[in-house]
């Protein structure tokens, strides 16, 4: 097994993999269109819509959309998930001043052999089924022995996998290339290129299925060196954005001085960031019928079935349970976040919805012009 390859066994609930092999398939929600102005994106069909903000996760009041998971670490790590009592207490989560928000793994205790490091998991109480969530951070955590993961997966936690996972951000050690993954009932495939456009390469197989392959569900790996860990940080962080609706799931990253504008205006637009890093398409996926009610998710670990199984062949020093004891080895255990927003998407129906010919096209394209006209010249 290559480490690429045991990277995919991925924050799973191992407990459920064993008792459940069939899924019952999800019927889709359908979308109602809406009337609302600002810019347009366009779905495979033709029909417009633009992403509107639904929740932001900021400042002194981030916290309270999270609930802490402080039971066992599905994936083996040597970690306690602390609750919120003793993170804040033990200053394993807190907001600053200026609105940083801190996440962290246990900085300062020497710990004896076999004792597990204190850490945080938290899990969004709201519950979202497609959407474009933006997360714009300083700094993820890295380092020998740590396994952090910003992802999403399907609510009650007793589905799973039947609602499906995303993980967005994921690595560990000193790892200078992001990982996306998705791990699925089975019946949906990642189509890779040229059918399909992403800039990172696939991992291992094109089967998200989560029962075969040990769960190693299916993956990219970022083109960017700039997506993980020591050189993310050093661009003094950026953002993630991944995008889920029934045509795709994609993830895309931009390190801080490469932010696309309409990010920073709050008026994204994933149109007109370019290839994203990552994909999985309709094309393989029926995505509607394979993800639903998912928590976002923010964790750190450290060991365990990913960064336990692959120490050995990562240049780290030691051995993981070692590296595990030492305070100063977990510096860099830190997430450090501006603000996670979610946006929605709404179908436009401003009268240019469902004109498929040249006179459509040229008056939608002239109603997105005086739109954006409209909306740069606003103050
Ligand atoms: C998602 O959650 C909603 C609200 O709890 C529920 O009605 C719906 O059945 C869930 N969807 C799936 C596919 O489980
Ligand atoms: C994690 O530990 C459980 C038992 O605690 C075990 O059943 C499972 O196989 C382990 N996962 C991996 C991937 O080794
Ligand atoms: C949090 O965890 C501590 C230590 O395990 C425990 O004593 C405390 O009762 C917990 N608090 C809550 C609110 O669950
Ligand atoms: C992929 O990108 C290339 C270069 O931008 C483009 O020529 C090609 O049409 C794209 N393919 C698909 C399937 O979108
Ligand atoms: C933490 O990050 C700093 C800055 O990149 C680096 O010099 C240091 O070696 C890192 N510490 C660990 C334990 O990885």
């Amino acid at each position: 097994m290559t480490i690429k390859f045991l990277g995919l066994f991925v924050l799973t609930f191992t407990i459920f993999t064993a008792a459940q092999r069939t899924c019952p398939p999800i019927v889709p929600e359908p979308t109602q269109p809406a009337r609302t102005k600002r810019q347009l994106d366009k779905n495979k069909d033709g029909s417009s819509f633009l992403w509107v903000i639904e929740d932001t996760y900021a400042g002194k009041t981030f916290f309270d959309g999270f609930d802490f998971f402080a039971e066992r670490d599905p994936t083996n790590g040597s970690v306690e998930y602390v609750n919120q009592t003793v993170a804040y207490a033990n200053g394993l989560a807190y907001v600053t001043d200026d609105d940083h928000v801190f996440m962290k793994g246990d900085q300062w205790s020497w710990l004896d052999w076999g004792v597990n490091r204190q850490s945080v998991r938290i899990e969004s109480k709201k519950h979202y089924t497609t959407g474009l969530f933006i997360l714009d951070l300083n700094k993820a955590p890295w380092g020998c022995a740590i396994w952090p993961a910003f992802w999403t997966v399907g609510m009650p936690k007793s589905t799973w996998p039947c609602l499906g996972e995303i993980d967005i951000i994921e690595g560990v050690h000193d790892n200078s290339h992001n990982q996306v993954a998705w791990h699925t009932a089975p019946g949906c495939l990642l189509t890779d290129k040229p059918a399909v456009n992403f800039t990172g390469t696939k991992v291992h197989s094109n089967d998200c299925d989560a029962f075969i392959n040990h769960n190693a569900g299916c993956g990219i790996t970022d083109w960017s060196r700039a997506s993980y860990g020591p050189f993310f940080e050093a661009q003094g962080g950026g953002i993630f954005a991944m995008k889920w609706d029934e045509n795709s799931i994609a993830v895309w990253n931009f390190y801080r001085a490469a932010i696309p504008r309409d990010i920073t205006t709050g008026t994204p637009n994933p149109d007109q960031w370019g290839t994203p890093s990552a994909m999985l398409d309709s094309a393989g996926c029926n995505i509607p019928r394979f993800f639903a009610n998912h928590s976002i998710v923010f964790d750190i670990t450290f060991c365990g079935d990913w960064a336990g199984n692959s120490y050995a062949t990562s240049g780290c020093p030691g051995t993981c349970p070692e590296r595990l004891r030492d305070p100063r080895n977990f510096e860099n255990a830190t997430w450090d976040i501006n603000t996670l927003k979610v946006y929605r998407k709404q179908l436009f129906s401003g009268g240019v919805v469902g004109s498929h010919n040249g006179v459509g096209r040229a008056s939608h394209f002239g109603w997105a012009w005086l739109l954006s006209l409209w909306l740069f010249a606003g103050p």
